[in-house]
């Protein structure tokens, strides 16, 4: 039985503790992000009033290259959560992602505690977020509870088999991701939730018609240690750390798909700055915002707000009146991640 698709009781209870082993999680003090230098060039500064933040995902335009990724909902505690997330994504004009709503597609009763993203923020961009393993109806379902202007589909395998109660069979998702993208009528982004999407993963969703996604990579909230944590036994512990970082992919994925997102260990606005100069066209930021949500709606209006101040402030200093101007921005890659480039043939 896939994790999604349990009673109503035991998959809230679930989604509480999510919200509490992920948030005991703190910030990685080293990841990926920090093999990534960006050269200062002192004199390249522009007026950060002149910064356009717009992005363009696959030819659609997104007003600022950051976004709050998939968390929660679904259980008493997260439609608080969703609410201030909703409320600052409503402030300050960032696409925002809902848990995945797997719940609520057996349990309607739960359905507020997601559809208040849309409620609080009827006019930004809301994300709907999935399991893989569902149906193209569940996912017409999923983007109608949240009048949802794309749809998350997101692989966790890793997850999945460190959870007691998870999946055991993956066999089936690439076929129902290809019946899901046909009939979507709105774009599909695939995502991991901190494992990371290899090269050879993004030919294969590109194979299925997926034209956007998000490598969800390892380095930052790790899914394998909170359900370790979950268990009795706590005997899979030797998965933390599993999987490939959001920089790696980012290097071995560029030129795959249309638009590629990046997420997974993203602590500061300067990693947000790092993904965009590796070929980002959006950041996704989960469990830094969802600290700051857990403390009250205020807080997290201010948190995401200085982010994106700081965004538009880091691109002035850089020089770089547009997100595009990043993708040209002198970049060293070192340690750890330049093995990886080595190992994987990555120029
Ligand atoms: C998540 N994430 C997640 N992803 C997803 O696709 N569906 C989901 O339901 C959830 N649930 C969830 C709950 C909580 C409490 C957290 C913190 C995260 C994963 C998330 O979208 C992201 O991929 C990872 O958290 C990595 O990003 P950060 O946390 O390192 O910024």
């Amino acid at each position: 039985m896939s994790a999604d698709r349990q009673g109503p009781s035991q998959a809230s209870r679930r989604k509480d503790e999510h919200i509490e082993l992920a948030s005991s999680q703190s910030p990685a003090a080293a990841n990926d992000f920090d093999d990534v230098e960006l050269v200062h060039h002192a004199l390249d500064g522009v007026n950060a009033e002149r910064v356009c933040l717009d992005t363009s995902i696959d030819g659609w335009r997104w007003p600022v290259p950051l976004f709050i990724n998939g968390m929660t909902g679904g259980s008493a505690g997260s439609e608080r959560i969703n609410r201030a997330l909703a409320v600052a994504a409503r402030e300050h004009g960032m696409p925002v992602a809902s848990g995945s709503v797997g719940v609520a597609l057996d349990d309607p009763e739960t359905a507020r505690t997601f559809r208040v993203l849309r409620d609080e923020n009827p006019d930004g961009i809301v994300i709907a977020n999935l399991g893989a393993g569902r149906s193209a109806d569940e996912a017409l379902r999923a983007i109608e509870l949240l009048e949802a202007d794309a749809l998350q589909v997101h692989l966790n395998a890793v997850q999945e088999t460190v959870m007691p109660e998870g999946a055991r069979d993956f066999s089936g998702w690439a076929p129902l991701i290809e019946a899901i993208v046909a009939a979507s009528p709105v774009p599909v982004f695939v995502k991991e939730v901190g494992f990371g999407l290899s090269r050879r993963t993004l030919h294969r969703l590109r194979d299925l018609g997926v034209r956007v996604a998000d490598v969800a990579g390892r380095g930052g909230t790790d899914f394998a240690r909170i359900e370790n944590d979950r268990r009795d036994t706590g005997d899979f512990a030797y998965l933390a750390g599993y999987g490939q970082s959001a920089v790696e992919c980012l290097l071995e994925g560029r030129g795959v798909l249309p638009a590629l997102l990046a997420s997974g260990g993203v602590r500061t606005p300067l990693d947000a700055v790092r993904a965009l100069a590796l070929g980002a066209d959006a950041v996704g930021v989960a469990g830094v915002f969802l600290r700051a949500a857990m403390q009250s709606e205020t807080r997290a209006v201010q948190v995401i707000g200085a982010w994106r101040t700081q965004l538009a402030q880091l691109l002035a200093m850089l020089g770089a009146e547009t997100v595009a101007e990043l993708a040209s921005h002198d970049v060293l890659v070192r340690g750890r991640v330049r093995e990886f480039c080595e190992l994987r043939g990555i120029d």
